[in-house]
């Protein structure tokens, strides 16, 4: 019997790898702040619902094979007009809400046993006015980095998974703060009405399901994945331009200076 732990199981990408893993004849524990499907019901930032929630999983299973952390959302704004409880709450949930489940499942893992986070590219690539995001994303592939030399002698891998933009319910859950003031003025909602009209060209949710899939059942996985072809060649890109090139063309690109009706024609 095999056990893999999926947090955002209960929607997106977290729904559909678990999915695939059940027919693969895996024992999937799926969790969410709003179950659907007979999920298990667990906010990542309430302390003791996860540790209710792993305890329940080591009288029933007494063991994880895998764990992968899918909950997550994002906000988008002008860093400096955020709201302070809002940023610190996505964090509690991008950050501290992986941390506090990788804490609590390690007790259950032995030898062979994999953490997969599910970070964004947002994490490699800086992007104006979503910012928080890029940061909360970034402090999770650290982490798992940081784990995965942690836990080498313990031979338990540690992946990161960053995925580019994929149709899921994040589109939705996303928090949009439109704040501006004359520093930015349109540049705010421009750079946001640029995210809305890319939406169309998102990957599949399925897609990116089954390369997170394919991924979790590596036999040796390595430190960092990317999935989506656009962001592997921006990865390769980022490696040969200082940052200060990468952060200019960022911020053409992204920073909502054309609006959008410039950008259609
Ligand atoms: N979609 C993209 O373009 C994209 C790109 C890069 C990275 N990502 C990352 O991929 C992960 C999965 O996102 P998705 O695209 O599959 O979006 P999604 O469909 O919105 O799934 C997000 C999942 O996170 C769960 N969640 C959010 N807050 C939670 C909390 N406080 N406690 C427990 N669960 C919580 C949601 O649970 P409920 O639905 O039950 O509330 C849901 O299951 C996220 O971490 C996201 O940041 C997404």
């Amino acid at each position: 019997m095999k056990v893999v732990v999926i947090s955002g199981g209960t929607s997106g990408m977290g729904k559909g790898v678990g999915e695939l893993f059940k027919k693969k004849g895996w024992v999937v524990v799926p969790f969410g702040k709003n179950p659907k499907d007979g999920e298990e019901m667990v906010d990542v930032t309430n302390e003791a619902q996860v540790e209710n929630f792993f305890n329940n999983v080591k009288e029933k299973y007494g063991k994880i094979d895998v764990l992968i952390n899918s909950a997550g959302y994002g906000i988008s704004g002008a860093a400096e007009l955020s709201d302070f409880n809002e940023t610190k709450n996505l964090f509690d949930v991008n950050y501290f809400g992986a941390l506090k489940c990788i804490q609590c499942a390690l007790p259950l893992m032995k030898s062979g046993a994999k953490i997969i986070n599910i970070s964004s590219c947002c994490a490699i690539f800086p992007m104006p006015f979503r910012i928080h995001y890029c940061a909360s994303k970034a402090a999770l592939s650290m982490l798992s980095y940081g784990l995965k030399m942690e836990l080498s002698d313990a031979k338990i891998q540690v992946a990161v998974i960053n995925p580019g933009d994929v149709k899921t319910n994040f589109i939705n859950s996303r928090i949009k703060n439109f704040n501006t003031n004359e520093r930015y003025q349109d540049r705010v909602k421009n750079a946001q009405a640029l995210v809305e009209k890319n939406n169309s060209k998102r990957m599949s949710q399925e897609y990116a399901s089954k390369k997170i899939f394919k991924i979790v059942n590596k036999k040796k996985l390595k430190a960092m994945y990317i999935i989506g072809r656009k962001y592997k060649v921006f990865n390769f890109l980022i490696k040969l331009f200082p940052i200060n090139v990468f952060l200019k063309v960022s911020n053409k690109i992204f920073g909502g200076k054309k609006s959008i009706k410039q950008q259609q024609s």
